[in-house]
C-alpha cells in the first residue's frame, strides 16, 4: 500500500488547476445505463478510483468504454447483464446509483446492497422506497437489492431527509418512467444540477433541480450526449484550506466559486482572503480563477456541517486541521454522519487539543502540530492528515492513501507544483 509523506512548514505558492467533480461525474456516468442506443462522450472526468470503478461495474454490465485521459466514452446499448456484484459495491458505495437506471431502462436489476462504511451505516431506504413508490417490486435478501418494474410511473415521493444519490437515483429512473414524478425534500447539491443538465442534454425533461422540489416528466427514450463533468467543489475547498494552513499565497484555476458560499465564507471569516482573480467562460460552467491567500493569526469559528446549501459534511475533517491553528475554540458539528470524527485521533497524535462530545468536536487553538505516521480511515480524513502534515513541524507518514486516491487525482503532485515538500512512496510488490 502506497504512503505519501510531507514535511511540513513550506508556504505553498503558484498557481493549479481543480479537476473535475467525482460527485457529479459518478451518477453522470451511471446515466449512461439510459441510453439504449449510441455512445456518449464525457469530458473533464476526474482520474480517480472511483471513476474506474464505475467503469469496470459499467463495463461487465456490457457496457463499452473507452476511457483516455479525462475523457470518457460508453455505449451502453449492449448492456445485458443487470448485476452489480457485491465485490464491485463493497469497494464503492456510489454503485447503488446503477439502480435507478436499470429498473427505468430494463425494468429488472440486482445491486448489492452497499453496506455500512468509516464514516456511518448508509442506510438505502429513501432509494429503495422512492423507486416502489414509482412501481417498482423490491425484494431485499441476501445482502441484495432484487428489482423488476413492467414500467416505472410517475409519483409524488417527499424524502424523509435530503438524500443526494437518493435524488440522484429517483430523477434518473423518472427520465423514462411513464408520466410525472415529483420529488420534494430534495436534496440540493450542485452536483445534481450537473446531472440534470446532463440528461436534459440526453433529451429528459426536468425542472427544479438545486431547489427543494424537482419535477420529471418522463419521455420515451433519451439519446447520446457529449457533456463536461463540472469542477470539484470539495478539491477546491480542500487546496483552498491547504493555503490557510500554510500561510500559502496562489492562484485557484478552474474554480466552481459561485457553488461554494459556505465554506468560502467560513474560511473568510477564519481570516483568509479568497478573491476571483477574471471569469473565465467553461462550456456550461462558471469557472472562476480564484486568488487564495491563508495569514495568520486565523480566527476560530463555529461550523455545524448541514445539507447543501450549508457548510459540506465532505469539508468537516479539513476544516477541522484549519481550526487546530485558529485563535480560540472552535466547535464543529457534524449533523449529517453519525461517526465522521475518526480523523481526530490521528490529529491528536499529531498534537491537535480536540474533545469529541457526541456530535461535536471541540478545538482549542492555535496548536503547534508535529509530524507523526498517521493512518487513514476514510476519503476526506485522509485529506485533513496530508494538510495537517503541510502545518506540522517535521516529518508526516500518512498510510492507506488509496483512500485519498478514491477522490483526489494525484494531490500530492498538485500540492508539490505549489511548493510543498510532498512524495508518495509506494509499497514495493513482495
Ligand atoms: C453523497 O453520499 C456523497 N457521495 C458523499 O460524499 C457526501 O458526503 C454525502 O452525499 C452528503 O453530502 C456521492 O455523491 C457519491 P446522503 P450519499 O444519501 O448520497 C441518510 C465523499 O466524501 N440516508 O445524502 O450516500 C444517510 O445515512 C462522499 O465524496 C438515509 O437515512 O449521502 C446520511 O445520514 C462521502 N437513507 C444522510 O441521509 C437513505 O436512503 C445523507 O446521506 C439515504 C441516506
Amino acid at each position: 500500500m502506497d504512503t505519501i509523506i510531507v514535511r511540513g512548514g513550506r508556504q505553498l505558492s503558484g498557481e493549479v488547476e481543480v479537476s473535475g467533480a467525482k460527485n457529479a461525474a459518478l451518477p453522470i456516468l451511471a446515466s449512461s445505463l439510459l441510453v439504449s442506443r449510441g455512445c456518449s462522450r464525457f469530458t473533464n472526468v476526474p482520474r480517480l478510483r472511483d471513476i474506474s470503478t464505475i467503469c469496470t461495474l459499467l463495463s461487465t454490465m456490457g457496457a463499452r468504454i473507452d476511457a483516455h485521459e479525462e475523457t470518457i466514452d460508453i455505449d451502453a446499448s449492449g448492456v445485458s447483464f443487470l448485476e452489480a456484484s457485491y465485490d464491485l459495491v463493497k469497494t464503492m458505495r456510489a454503485s447503488i446509483l446503477v439502480l435507478g437506471p436499470l429498473l427505468a431502462r430494463f425494468g429488472e436489476a440486482a445491486v448489492s446492497l452497499p453496506g455500512g462504511c468509516a464514516i456511518g451505516a448508509r442506510p438505502v431506504n429513501l432509494h429503495i422506497s422512492g423507486l416502489e413508490m414509482m412501481g417498482a417490486s423490491i425484494k431485499v435478501e441476501h445482502g441484495y437489492i432484487y428489482g423488476r418494474a413492467r414500467r416505472l410511473h410517475g409519483a409524488d415521493i417527499t424524502f424523509d431527509l435530503p438524500t443526494v444519490t437518493g435524488t440522484e437515483n429517483l430523477v434518473m429512473a423518472a427520465t423514462l418512467a411513464q408520466g410525472t414524478t415529483i420529488l420534494r425534500n430534495a436534496a440540493r447539491e450542485p452536483e445534481i444540477g450537473d446531472l440534470a443538465s446532463c440528461l436534459r442534454r440526453m433529451g429528459a425533461r426536468i425542472e427544479g433541480d438545486g431547489t427543494a422540489t424537482i419535477t420529471i416528466e418522463g419521455v420515451e427514450e433519451l439519446h447520446p450526449v457529449e457533456y463536461e463533468i463540472m469542477p470539484d467543489r470539495i478539491e477546491a475547498a480542500t487546496l483552498m484550506v491547504a493555503a490557510g494552513v500554510t500561510s500559502g499565497d496562489f492562484l485557484l484555476k478552474n474554480c466552481p466559486f459561485g457553488n461554494m458560499g459556505a465554506e468560502i465564507g467560513k474560511l473568510q471569516e477564519a481570516g483568509m482572503i479568497i478573491n476571483p482573480v477574471d471569469k473565465r467562460e467553461k462550456s456550461g460552467h462558471d469557472a472562476l480563477d480564484v486568488r487564495v491567500v491563508g495569514q495568520r493569526p486565523l480566527a476560530g469559528l463555529d461550523v455545524k456541517t448541514m445539507p447543501y446549501p450549508g457548510f459540506p459534511t465532505d469539508m468537516q475533517a479539513q476544516f477541522m486541521v484549519l481550526m487546530c491553528l485558529a485563535r480560540g475554540t472552535s466547535v464543529i458539528t457534524e449533523t449529517v454522519f453519525e461517526n465522521r470524527f475518526m480523523h481526530v485521533f490521528e490529529l491528536q497524535r499529531m498534537g491537535a487539543d480536540i474533545e469529541v462530545e457526541g456530535r461535536s468536536a471541540i478545538i482549542k487553538g492555535p496548536q503547534k502540530l508535529s509530524g507523526a505516521p498517521v493512518m487513514a480511515s476514510d476519503l476526506r480524513a485522509s485529506a485533513s492528515l496530508v494538510l495537517a502534515g503541510l502545518a506540522a513541524e517535521g516529518e508526516t507518514i500518512v498510510s492507506r492513501v488509496y483512500h485519498l486516491d478514491r477522490g483526489y487525482f494525484q494531490f500530492e503532485k498538485k500540492l508539490q507544483a505549489l511548493g510543498a515538500d510532498i512524495w508518495r512512496e509506494t509499497a514495493k510488490a513482495v
